[in-house]
């Protein structure tokens, strides 16, 4: 990385960090930061956001998923995407997709007049933590939304179509938000790293060369409920115990296996009381490797390992995919673009995590910078990024942004 980028003006990360502080007012728990798709709290988040875009000179508009968009007129024919997401996990950091909105505004406050114009997109789910399934904003506009995903319950009983039309969206009008990628030059993510690798190499920023592929499925093992004081223990087929047991088989199976994660999030025990024996255990499954044969293989095999501790503790397991999204590897020549804005001399690195620039390269060649984060540490309130890192962040997006010709040919 050049040292003038690493020397660029601290004062605006310094204003990036301040309005990430203000969206993370935007939340439905009062105590952390919790933002999920279609909520008062997200609607909030994009108003503001659509404030700083207008202040800007950007024009801007809310499309029928709830994705925030902001555009500057080039002067010439093309259009780059830049953005992230606004949506979070529960318990969030600040900085996890919002920071990729807020870098793009930033350089849009600074680019000057370009031959291309920009529209900045803030995406109104990617986390997937209200339905299960992620990238429900870029899905929209990069064509990829499976509608009968409208159908889906969240956990208050409340359907996917009926969320979008009380976030004031139309889920009947989810094909007309979908772009044409005919004038899309390109789609350009700003993010932080979340894992260690740019504070190892003591670097701010490195380009994404691929994204991991991911399957998020559903498995629930059913048994039956009893007396916890009278059903003898040979006799009893609790359904916690073996969906521990299979827990502990997907962490084996994860740990035994180069390049894969797999991760049990969720659980959901019934009936749920401390002197019944389980009846019926939900669990959600996170799988992901760079390689997607890898991953599919994966997923037959813990597939198969939870019938096989079913079916010997006298269960059911069933399955179901709620998601698959295959690797995507980076555009070279937006990506070689961005590091040369970096000074030629950045890391590259591959993300493990998902990003809606995977669901964007169906529409357009994509490229990402990632922001070093402190620690590695991601998807919890202690997220940290500097403002001199941030800084660097903006500029070299912004001299991306002006090295125009790089774009030529692309889209
Ligand atoms: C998004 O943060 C993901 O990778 O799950
Ligand atoms: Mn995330
Ligand atoms: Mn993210």
């Amino acid at each position: 990385m050049s040292s003038t980028i690493r020397n660029s003006s601290v004062g605006v990360g310094q204003a990036v960090l301040q309005r990430a502080d203000v969206l993370a007012t935007f939340s439905e728990d009062p105590d952390r930061l919790t933002r999920r798709f279609a909520t008062p709290a997200l609607r909030e988040a994009g108003e503001q956001v659509r404030e700083w875009m207008q202040a800007a000179g950007m024009t801007t508009w809310r499309d029928a998923i709830g994705n925030v968009w902001g555009r500057a007129e080039g002067t010439g024919p093309g259009t780059l995407i830049m953005g992230s997401h606004l949506d979070t996990v529960r318990g969030a950091g600040r900085y996890d997709g919002m920071l990729g909105v807020l870098v793009a505004i930033a350089c849009a406050e600074r680019a000057g007049p370009l031959s291309f114009s920009i529209e900045i997109c803030g995406f109104a789910d990617e986390e997937g933590v209200r339905y299960g399934t992620a990238y429900l904003g870029s899905g929209v506009i990069a064509g990829r939304f499976d509608s009968s995903a409208l159908e889906r319950i969240d956990a208050d009983g409340i359907s996917m179509a009926d969320a979008i039309r009380a976030f004031g969206g139309d889920p009947d009008a989810l094909e007309c938000a979908r772009r044409s990628g005919e004038d899309v030059l390109g789609y350009v993510e700003v993010h932080i790293e979340q894992g260690p690798v740019l504070e190892a190499e003591d670097e701010p920023v490195g380009v994404v060369t691929a994204i991991a592929g991911q399957t998020r499925a559903q498995v629930v093992f059913e048994g039956e409920a009893g007396h916890a004081g009278t059903v003898p223990m040979a006799l009893r087929r609790d359904a916690l115990a073996a969906a521990a047991e299979w827990i502990l088989t997907v962490e084996n199976f994860g740990r035994g296996t180069e390049g894969l994660v797999a991760t049990v999030g969720e659980s959901t025990v019934e009936p749920g009381a401390g002197n019944v024996i389980p009846g019926r255990v939900v669990l959600s499954l996170d799988l992901r490797h760079a390689d997607d044969g890898i991953r599919e293989a994966a997923h037959e095999r813990l597939l198969r390992g939870a019938t096989a501790i079913a079916q010997r503790r006298g269960l059911e397991a069933t399955w179901s995919v709620v998601q698959e999204t295959a690797a995507v590897a980076c555009d070279p020549a937006l990506t070689d673009a961005l590091a040369a804005a970096a000074g030629g001399d950045v890391p590259r690195l591959p993300s493990g995590a998902g990003h809606d620039a995977a669901v964007m390269s169906q529409l357009a060649p994509v490229a990402m910078l990632f922001v070093r984060c402190k620690g590695g540490i991601s998807h919890n309130p202690a997220e940290s990024v500097t403002a001199a890192d941030v800084a660097a962040a903006v500029e070299v997006t912004t001299r991306f942004l002006g090295t125009a010709p790089l774009l030529e040919g692309l889209g």
